[in-house]
């Protein structure tokens, strides 16, 4: 049983002709289907129909969904919903564009998240027989993939508890008050061997801080900053080195305003690591290796 990804998520934009030149000249994703209102966006390496919905009206997230195995996940994580006490309804064919049956649960600080396992498979493009590395033809940055999100909740231990018993994730990393304390500042959970599916750090609840995007390594971290500055994109953090996850980024805005992240490298995590524990008086090491310093911009600003 499990959860394979974060599949998809629905992020709403204020000007969708704003949102689709950021998000398909800049950022290099397609468009696979629209609808009033919508439009579904993939990476080049991504097999499913979409990963990125942009919903015209207002700002923040909508909801996301993780693809999990098998059917029998839908039940299991049904159960172990319910038996937390959280909130789930199952979720019919088709709700969710080119998306089977599913269960919708709504996370303690708000989150709806979906579960599916059926998604109309459209392949990547460079396809599964002696493929090239890229696609020989590159849009902007020209992102491989969704790559994990984070989110603000007003009690993150409650939350961390709540996606490691009804979702079977792990802590890999955390932010405690203390070392010893139950609390969570933040914490970086992970449903296989990446570092983090999603992260949670204290703040209002359904918030969205960032979801981030996929790059190869540092060499297309700086291309991307690039890249950015010809297309005016708003830079809030730019290339640095996460301390936590040892992950290297750039921080940037979409036009609507909610945060986006490039992210290379960081380290593969296993279920049988000891969970990394960073202390209040290191944060900013831990946020921003180099600078060290944690702007309040950075923790106070989301959407
Ligand atoms: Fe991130």
């Amino acid at each position: 049983m499990g959860i394979l990804r974060l599949g998809y998520l629905h992020v709403r934009v204020t000007d969708m002709a704003e949102a689709r030149k950021h998000y398909i000249e800049t950022m290099g994703l397609k468009v696979t289907a629209e609808e009033a209102g919508k439009v579904y966006l993939k990476g080049w390496d991504e097999w499913d129909h979409h990963s990125v919905v942009l919903e015209e009206g207002g700002v923040g997230l909508a909801k996301l969904g993780f693809k999990v195995q098998s059917e029998d996940d839908l039940n299991t994580y049904e159960n172990n919903a319910r038996t937390f006490g959280a909130t789930v309804e199952r979720m019919s064919k088709g709700e969710e564009l080119e998306v089977g049956q599913g269960i919708r649960v709504t996370t303690p600080s708000g989150h709806v998240v979906e579960l599916y396992n059926e998604i109309t498979y459209l392949g990547n493009e460079v396809g599964y027989l002696n493929p090239y590395p890229f696609p020989r033809h590159e849009t902007g940055i020209s992102v491989p993939a969704l790559d994990h999100m984070l989110i603000m909740a007003e009690d993150v231990a409650l939350n961390e508890k709540f996606f490691m018993d009804t979702f079977g994730m792990y802590a890999v990393e955390q932010i405690r008050p203390e070392i010893d304390s139950p609390a969570r500042i933040a914490t970086w959970l992970s449903a296989g061997q990446k570092n983090h599916d999603i992260a949670i750090v204290s703040g209002k609840d359904k918030g969205l801080h960032h979801f981030a995007f996929q790059l190869e390594d540092w060499s297309k971290i700086l291309r991307a900053a690039d890249i950015f500055a010809m297309d005016d994109v708003s830079i809030d953090i730019t290339p640095t080195r996460h301390g936590i996850t040892r992950g290297t980024t750039i921080y940037f805005f979409d036009p609507a305003g909610n945060r986006n992240e490039t992210y290379a490298g960081g380290y593969r995590a296993y279920r049988d690591r000891p969970t990394t524990i960073w202390t209040p008086e290191h944060i900013g090491r831990g946020i921003f290796s180099h600078s060290r310093e944690l702007n309040a911009a950075f923790t106070e600003v989301y959407t």
